[in-house]
């Protein structure tokens, strides 16, 4: 291996005793490809079972952990007890080769389409809409319902600790429910649950303590608990760096092992805040202390650009998305010194040999832009 690559295979202990073979994770991505009842497929197992060899640990797609809150269709639940045969079948394919397996857990919330739950109820901290053509207006979520889902977020936790994960990771990030109330933009509550920042993190802070409940009672050894976030929001009324600052202190007090930044580019500034001079991914690792690691991610294809990420951030652990689905050997090429041979391209021609199933591939080759995809292959 060349040896400036050495930082990305150096072991780490996270907070509550797991321990990481290296610093490369698997990022969280939807596959669609759950079947239609919400349960594990062979296909998706396949597809993680390829792209698990390297990494020390693989973050799953999210799945939803009530029946309200399932945002993708071909999106997997942990919503009963039933689904825990599959996931734990997913869990022991991507546990096989060595990476720690984690189970993203999630509720859509406004995000949701209507004939994915429930009597088309679509649900909110409060009645604001997505901005886009045609998205429902959500119903606000009573008292009893907030508690219920927090419970839930528990109860999918057990399933994950039945299953044989070794850890959730609660999203947080890219406008999801626990996003959906601490934004001022989304939550315009005046109970417990809205009106000052404080309140606004009320619901996600009850997950976090829920989850860790259940992790105490139900989990046997160093059962990790992740959380990812998006450092800012678009909207002008969105998330601020400031309430980012507020949530890193708030988690820090918990029992957390990681925090994970939702980001498309590690070295994109912060558009808020007194210090833009820098990427937001630096300004939360700082924040976040020498205690709690980071996981940086964002369009990092290279291990230059992971080493550089590293350095430039001084995030403990960086997360490849897009770059695992092009090029699932990653890892074992920087390990052997074969960095020259990483794809940094799809070809249109790649999906078998990429044991990539065919819902994602079609919404991956369908939306222009998203991944890189070699010219030569458009013929
Ligand atoms: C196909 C796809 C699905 C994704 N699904 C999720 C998801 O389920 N949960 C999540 O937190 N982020 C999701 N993301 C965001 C990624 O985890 C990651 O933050 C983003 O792709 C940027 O990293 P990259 O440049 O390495 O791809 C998804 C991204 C992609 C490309």
């Amino acid at each position: 291996m060349n040896s400036s690559y050495q930082p990305l295979f150096q072991p780490i202990r996270l907070r509550r005793g797991a321990e990481l073979k290296n610093r490369i994770i698997m990022a969280p991505m939807t596959h669609f490809s759950s079947h239609p009842d919400g349960t594990v497929s062979d296909d998706e197992i396949r597809y993680y079972e390829r792209r698990t060899g390297g990494v020390s640990m693989v973050i799953t797609a999210c799945v939803f952990v009530s029946p309200s809150g399932k945002g993708f269709p071909g999106e997997f639940g942990a919503e009963r007890d039933e689904r825990i045969e599959g996931l734990s079948r997913l869990a022991s394919a991507i546990k096989r080769q060595g990476a720690k397996a984690v189970l993203q857990i999630f509720h859509g919330g406004r995000a949701c389409a209507p004939d994915l739950v429930p009597n088309r109820d679509v649900v909110s901290a409060s009645d604001v809409a997505e901005e886009k053509e045609g998205a429902p207006t959500p119903r606000p979520l009573t008292e009893p319902e907030i508690v219920q889902i927090v419970r839930d977020f528990g109860e999918a936790t057990r399933r994950a600790i039945e299953a044989g994960f070794d850890g959730v990771e609660l999203h947080g990030a890219n406008g999801y429910l626990i996003q959906q109330f601490y934004s001022p933009y989304t939550n315009k509550r005046n109970d417990r649950f809205g009106g000052s920042r404080e309140n606004r993190l009320t619901f996600p802070l009850m997950i976090v303590d829920e989850v860790t409940r259940v992790v105490k009672e139900h989990a046997k050894n160093e059962f990790l608990i992740g959380y990812r976030f998006s450092p800012e929001e678009a909207h002008e009324q969105g998330l601020k760096m400031e309430d980012t600052n507020v949530l890193i202190d708030a988690l820090k007090s918990k029992a957390l092992d990681y925090l994970h930044v939702s980001a498309t580019d590690y070295r994109t500034p912060p558009k808020s805040g007194s210090d833009q001079s820098t990427s937001r991914i630096a300004l939360i690792v700082k924040r976040a202390g020498n205690d709690l690691p980071v996981i940086g991610v964002g369009s990092i294809k290279t291990p230059d650009d992971a080493i550089d990420a590293q350095s430039s951030t001084g995030c403990a652990l960086i997360a490849l998305g897009r770059e695992i689905i092009i090029e699932p050997d990653w890892v074992q090429k920087v390990e052997r010194g074969d960095e020259h041979a990483i794809a940094t391209e799809l070809s249109l021609s790649d999906q078998e040999r990429l044991v990539v199933p065919t819902p994602l591939w079609n919404a991956i080759t369908h939306t222009p832009g998203w991944f890189p995809i070699a010219m030569s292959s458009n013929a």
